[in-house]
């Protein structure tokens, strides 16, 4: 009797477990799912636009499957020919600029379901060997997508590159381009704290910021510093507006992408005239790390490697004032060609 009832009470809790776990994996594909398996239609009223009413649907399953073969090189060109694929040139580039926020602006872009991005930076623009391998070479470089999504790519020493701009005017003068921007000062810190993990890496020594930072003949902040200079950011963007019109930029808050990413990603989907689909559930913030993480569906997420995120060696803080000082004339400048300001001190 005992025996019986024990057998009951295991088969009972058998189905009640296979039901929760059926449900729950219900749910993880669904909540994943749920934006891609809407039909994706442009903003009523914007002009541009250049996607569809419906693009083809890019479903996790399909991203975590066919995609991941695609990128390891193991689907077939039978595969590929069904469904619909191609290595499109990207509509979209991020430029820059370096430490501004590039990989997390690009990843956050890529949960959208009409975006794919290029994983690496290509380097294509700025490396004259790689420009040397032609357009073709560059397509190769980007990612599978349906005709109809957007393919973007991150490099941002493009920023800053003399060559850059007119190259991809040649490609393709109505290209979409994203500027992701920090407080000069602390991407400039940034800067030297990338420069400075990779010599301790080699068990080299390295100079203080401080040091780099300001000529010691003048006291002067040196403007012959690079990571300086790249903080200059509008005598790169004036270098730009000789091929583009300012229409075409958009420019990222990457400090307020840090702190509340989605208003950032929505002005992005604006910009591209895509649908709103990012939505604060593919986003949330990882008090370990400190920063936002990205949450695909309830149980794919990932937050960014290590090396984004540094902590900062601390700078003599006269040194950081006499660096806001220099930049302030420059950032007011940048400030009224861009039609966006910005809290810099
Ligand atoms: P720090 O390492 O100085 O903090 P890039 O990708 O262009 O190299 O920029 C790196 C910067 O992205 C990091 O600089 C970090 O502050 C910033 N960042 C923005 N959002 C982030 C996120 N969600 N996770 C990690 N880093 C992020």
């Amino acid at each position: 009797m005992l025996f019986k009832q024990q057998v009951l009470l295991r088969q009972k809790l058998f189905v009640l477990g296979s039901l929760a776990i059926g449900s729950l994996l219900y749910l993880a594909t669904r909540v994943g799912s749920l934006d891609r398996s809407q039909p994706i239609c442009p903003i009523e009223g914007q002009s541009g636009s250049h996607l569809p009413e419906q693009i083809p649907l890019r479903t996790l399953q399909f991203k975590r499957g066919l995609l991941h073969e695609l990128r390891k090189g193991n689907a077939t060109t039978e595969q590929i020919r069904l469904h619909n694929l191609v290595q499109q040139l990207p509509q979209a580039i991020i430029i820059g600029v370096r430490k501004g926020g590039t990989r997390a602006l690009l990843e956050m872009l890529n949960l959208h379901p009409a975006m794919v991005k290029a994983s690496q930076e290509v380097h294509f623009f700025d490396n004259d060997p790689n420009y040397a391998k032609g357009i073709e070479w560059y397509r190769g470089k980007m990612p599978f997508s349906h005709p109809h999504q957007i393919t973007i790519e991150k490099s941002p020493a493009y920023f800053i590159t003399e060559e850059v701009p007119e190259r991809i005017f040649k490609m393709n003068s109505s290209i979409k381009l994203l500027l992701i921007v920090r407080e000069p000062t602390t991407r400039a810190i940034s800067d030297y704290t990338q420069v400075l993990e990779g010599k301790e890496r080699k068990n080299k020594t390295y100079y203080k910021f401080e040091k780099l930072a300001i000529d010691p003949n003048t006291c002067e902040v040196n403007t012959k510093y690079k990571a300086v200079r790249t903080s200059i950011y509008t005598k790169h963007l004036e270098k730009w507006l000789k091929y583009f019109p300012v229409e075409q930029f958009h420019i990222v808050d990457g400090d307020r992408l840090i702190t509340d990413p989605l208003p950032e990603l929505q002005l992005v989907e604006q910009f591209l005239n895509l649908p709103p689909r990012i939505s604060q559930f593919n986003l949330y913030f990882n008090a370990t790390r400190g920063f936002y993480c990205l949450r695909f569906n309830i149980v794919f997420n990932k937050c960014l490697a290590g090396s984004k995120g540094r902590i900062h060696p601390d700078v003599d803080p006269s040194v950081v004032t006499k660096l806001r000082k220099f930049f302030h004339p420059f950032n007011q400048k940048f400030y009224q060609i861009i039609g966006r300001t910005f809290n810099w001190p």
